[in-house]
């Protein structure tokens, strides 16, 4: 069977930094330490007066497309995934191929576009309907373009304020690609929760602390539902295992479940046991209680072994970076895991050709999906041509005041009058000029 999976990635940040340690914390009234030591974050991503979640995603696809030197032509399918999209019936994806229309020739008016909505899965199920669509064979050839923008705003003074991003992730799904290969078998973990939503309103309504539970629970269930696919799991099989991130903290708390999953009845357990024992079974415990207060027990004395340690630094730590400069992408977010395990990779000079990453993708309300990817031969080509690092370093700073003037701007119930100078002035990118007679969005390419 011809391999599908992912052929190019492109990643367009929000312009505009904010630093959170030493301008966030301080304003708020929270030590530094909360940002950088409990949520592992360091900046955010925020979007200036012209961007927004058709710009980004515009400018991601095209900066992709223009790489890979496709045309329209080449593309049969556009999928947009996002929680923040302005229209309950226009999807984003007509709007983004209409910016790409204006600067290539040819047009896209056969490929099929659509908008995939399950909170920060809707990115991999977005890759997943490219996937199905090209395996059974409907794609004429043609590639799909998937792409994951999300301005993940939360209203001033709630707890998510401290986690927000904005960006987009474009990627090529295609037979035979150049970077990453799909595996047919995925796990689910998905159930119905009151834990992180947005019932026809902008910012989301968040039951922080819930929300970490909920993510944990489908975790589990997914990892459960992998392993019962593919047989069982070894911390070894994975070069690297890119969570959905939406704080580096958060992976802190998912990780140990999955090695303590994967070590189960091997040699590892068996090396750890005189220290810190065997891990509890159910079957030797006649109250769930009890199982559960032995099992946490067993967990604490894990992530404590120089064992677990090394494989987190090995596997986890490096999956983090974008993350802890750029804050929460929502559907971005676990497309961003994955590119910094690769740059990792590629910085370290690893030869990462046949390994295996193991992908665990997350949304609120609430569904988690594991699947694993092999990486191709010509992985490395894709990575070093990805200049995702210099956009990241060429953000503008900016100052408490002027973060709340942009929020405000992005702020739909707030009027701020159309003539809010941005912070930065827009260079060969898309970009958002006003509203039409419909109320529409409208945008223009600025050279
Ligand atoms: N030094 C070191 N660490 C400190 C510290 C200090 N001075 N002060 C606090 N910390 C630590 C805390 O101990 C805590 O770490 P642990 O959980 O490991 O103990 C961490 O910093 C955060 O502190 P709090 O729990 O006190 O933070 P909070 O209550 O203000 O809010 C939050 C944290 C609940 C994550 C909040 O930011 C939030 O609601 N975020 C949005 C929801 C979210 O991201 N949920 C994640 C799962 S849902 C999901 O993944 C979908 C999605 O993308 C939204």
């Amino acid at each position: 069977m011809t391999p599908v999976g992912i052929d190019g990635i492109e990643i367009w940040t929000g312009t505009l930094k904010l630093d959170l340690p030493g301008t966030l914390a301080p304003a708020l009234g929270e030590e530094p330490a909360k940002f950088t030591k409990g949520l592992g974050l360091y900046a955010s991503s925020l979007p200036d007066t012209y961007e927004d979640i058709v710009t980004m995603g515009a400018n991601a696809a095209y900066a992709l497309m223009d790489r890979h030197g496709l045309e329209p032509d080449d593309i049969g399918r556009i999928d947009v995934a996002t929680e923040s999209a302005f229209d309950n019936s226009k999807p984003v994806s007509t709007y983004i191929a209409g910016c790409l229309e204006s600067v290539f020739d040819g047009d896209f008016h056969h490929a099929n576009k659509g908008e995939r909505k399950f909170a920060c899965v809707a990115g991999t199920q977005s890759i997943n309907d490219a996937y199905n669509w090209i395996r059974a064979g409907r794609n004429r050839g043609r590639a799909a373009l998937v792409i994951a923008t999300d301005t993940a705003l939360y209203e001033r003074g709630d707890g998510g304020e401290l986690t927000q991003g904005a960006g987009a992730v474009a990627m090529l799904i295609d037979e035979d690609p150049s970077i990453l290969a799909l595996s047919q078998e995925q796990g689910y973990g998905s159930a119905d929760e009151t834990d992180f939503l947005k019932p026809n309103q902008q910012f989301p309504s968040v039951d922080g602390k819930r929300s970490i539970q909920v993510y944990l629970a489908r975790m589990r269930e997914a990892m459960a539902d992998f392993e019962a696919q593919v047989g069982e799991t070894h911390p070894d099989d994975y070069a690297y295992i890119p969570f959905h991130t939406p704080f580096p903290g958060m992976v802190r708390k998912a990780a140990p479940i999955g090695y303590r999953r994967m070590i189960r009845a091997t040699e590892i357990e068996d090396d750890l046991a005189p220290s810190i024992g065997h891990q509890p079974r159910p079957e030797a415990f006649d109250d769930e209680a009890a199982f559960h207060d032995a099992l946490a027990e067993y967990m604490d004395a894990l992530v404590e072994t120089d064992a677990y340690a090394a494989w987190y630094d090995r596997v986890i730590e490096p999956t983090l970076s974008l993350s802890r400069e750029v804050g929460n992408w929502y559907t971005g977010s676990v497309h961003l895991a994955r590119t910094s395990a690769l740059l990792d990779a590629a910085d370290r000079d690893v030869d990462l050709a046949g390994m295996q990453l193991l992908v665990a993708s997350y949304g609120s309300g609430a569904q988690a999906e594991i699947h694993a990817e092999t990486v191709r031969p010509s992985w490395r080509e894709e990575i070093d041509a990805l200049p995702v690092w210099s956009h990241i370093e060429a953000r503008t700073s900016i100052d408490f005041p002027t973060y709340e003037r942009i929020h405000d701007v992005h702020n739909h119930d707030i009027d701020t009058g159309a003539d809010v100078d941005p912070v930065t002035v827009p260079n060969g990118e898309f970009v958002f000029t006003g509203w039409g007679r419909m109320n529409e969005r409208q945008y223009e390419f600025v050279d």
